[in-house]
């Protein structure tokens, strides 16, 4: 029996996806936790890509139950769509999903808020960039207690209460602050109402599920949808998702205890990503960025948009190896590197006192203004396409490796070299 966590280190879309899908052929049951269509992971099979948004990456390795956690905020139409293209390649046979009771369901004025929000912040220069599927909203009806849960789907009666309620609320705002047309009750209802039937068959209890899968001597995988810079409470607010991804996240949003987690699998990338809006220190400033996004073709998953491009960033990894507690890394996409003749990596951050620290800045306005201070480590200038072991990497590369792992005292446990899903160091 085993519980291992797979996290995200930095700002999202490190490859948590594929590494989940390999770590699925050790598990029984793989389990996403929070967030919700806001993620977009991809894995790459026998030349297929396949891209979730909801239903976990261990989708498809078949008899392995996939779970939907209740600290997920799940928008059922995507849900149902994916289940669909899944079924079509003949994935998640019955029986092989389970949807949480008590994970919360986005409704249509989650995504009208959050696109209004985003459009008027834009005008302001204070939009955050969010994928506009309507999750900050979800996680704000939850906090208030008037949201709604799968299982209120389940029941016409009590779904309509609760849209009531919502909508007392929603539309006054709607009307008052954004000037725009409310929703019509029986509208809502009538098109949430009327999912019930074909969501019935995959809603339970998850947190039982996988405690009996624990009891039983079973593995489970968690996967963790964006990342530790994109947590609520402990990434770079207010530029953040409203979930908690890091580790810790995982016990709650799949109501498990903490006791029963045995290792946290970081993803990072050998470089760094950020999709919207926030400070981002090791930001390429010059013509790299634009080679690095084409070389890592570093485009958002869910939204398309051009994903801002960086060099490794030690002191943000550090913090990341901090708050999920992380027990080993894994480091995605070095085939990337692959081009660069020097490859710069920021060691530490100088501050606006002139001091330099390792640590992340715990208050946002140090965050805001830390400038990278570099360390350049060569580059290989080949193809990492003949190493089928960490030692068959050329030096320079190996080196690169090392270097993260000392830096950050954790062992890298696996080391990705192309997007298929073969192309992995172990
Ligand atoms: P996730 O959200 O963390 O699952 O990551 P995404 O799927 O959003 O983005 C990662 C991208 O990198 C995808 O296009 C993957 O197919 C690709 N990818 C993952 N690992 C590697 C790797 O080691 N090398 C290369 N070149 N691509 C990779
Ligand atoms: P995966 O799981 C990258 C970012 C958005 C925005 C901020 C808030 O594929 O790594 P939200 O819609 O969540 O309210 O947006 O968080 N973001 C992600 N960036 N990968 C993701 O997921 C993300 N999920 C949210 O771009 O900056
Ligand atoms: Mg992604």
């Amino acid at each position: 029996m085993s519980v291992v966590i797979v996290v995200g280190a930095q700002w999202g879309d490190e490859g948590k996806g594929k590494v989940v899908d390999l770590f699925t052929e050790r598990a029984d049951v793989v389990v996403r936790y929070g967030g919700g269509a806001n993620a977009g992971h991809t894995l790459v099979i026998d030349g297929q890509k396949l891209v979730t948004h909801l239903v976990p990456s261990g989708v498809c390795h078949p008899g392995k139950s996939c779970v939907l956690g209740d600290g997920m905020v799940i928008d059922p139409h995507t849900l149902l769509e994916e289940l669909a293209q899944c079924q079509a390649r003949g994935l998640l046979a019955q029986g092989e999903l389970l949807i949480g009771l008590g994970a919360h369901v986005i409704l249509p004025y989650h995504k009208l808020v959050d696109g209004l929000r985003e459009d008027h912040g834009a005008k302001r220069g204070q939009a955050i960039g969010t994928t506009r599927r309507g999750i900050g909203p979800a996680y704000a009806d939850k906090a208030s207690r008037i949201g709604i849960r799968v299982q209120d789907v389940l029941d016409p009666k009590i779904l309509r209460q609760k849209i009531e309620v919502a909508l007392a609320e929603k539309n006054l705002w709607l009307e008052r602050i954004y000037e725009t047309d409310g929703f019509d009750l029986e509208t809502v209802w009538s098109q949430y109402a009327g999912l019930a039937e074909r969501l019935a068959p995959y809603v339970g209890d998850a947190s039982l599920l996988v405690d009996e899968a624990l009891r039983a001597g079973k593995d489970v995988l968690f996967e963790g949808a964006q990342a530790t810079l994109l947590d609520l409470d402990h990434g770079t607010y207010p530029f953040v998702t409203s979930s908690n991804p890091i580790a810790s996240g995982a016990a709650t949003g799949m109501g498990i205890g903490p006791t029963r987690i045995d290792r946290v699998l970081g993803v990072s990338k050998a470089y760094v990503t950020r999709v919207g809006e926030g400070p981002f220190p090791s930001e390429i400033r010059g013509a790299d960025q634009d080679r690095l996004r084409e070389l890592g073709g570093e485009y958002g998953t869910v939204t398309g948009r051009e994903r801002r491009c960086g060099w490794l960033d030690l002191v943000a990894l550090r913090y990341a190896v901090r708050v999920n507690g992380m027990t080993s890394l894994a480091l995605t996409k070095l085939d990337v590197l692959s081009d660069f003749e020097e490859l710069p990596v920021c060691v530490r951050y100088r501050l606006r006192d002139g001091s330099e620290t390792e640590h992340f800045p715990a208050h946002q306005s140090d965050f805001h203004h830390a400038e990278p201070v570099w360390e350049t480590l060569a580059g290989w200038h080949e193809p990492l396409d003949n190493a089928s072991t960490l030692d068959e990497l050329p030096e320079a590369a190996h080196r690169y490796v090392e270097f993260v792992s000392k830096a950050l005292d954790v062992p890298i446990e696996l080391v990705g070299v192309g997007a298929a899903r073969e192309r992995v160091l172990v």
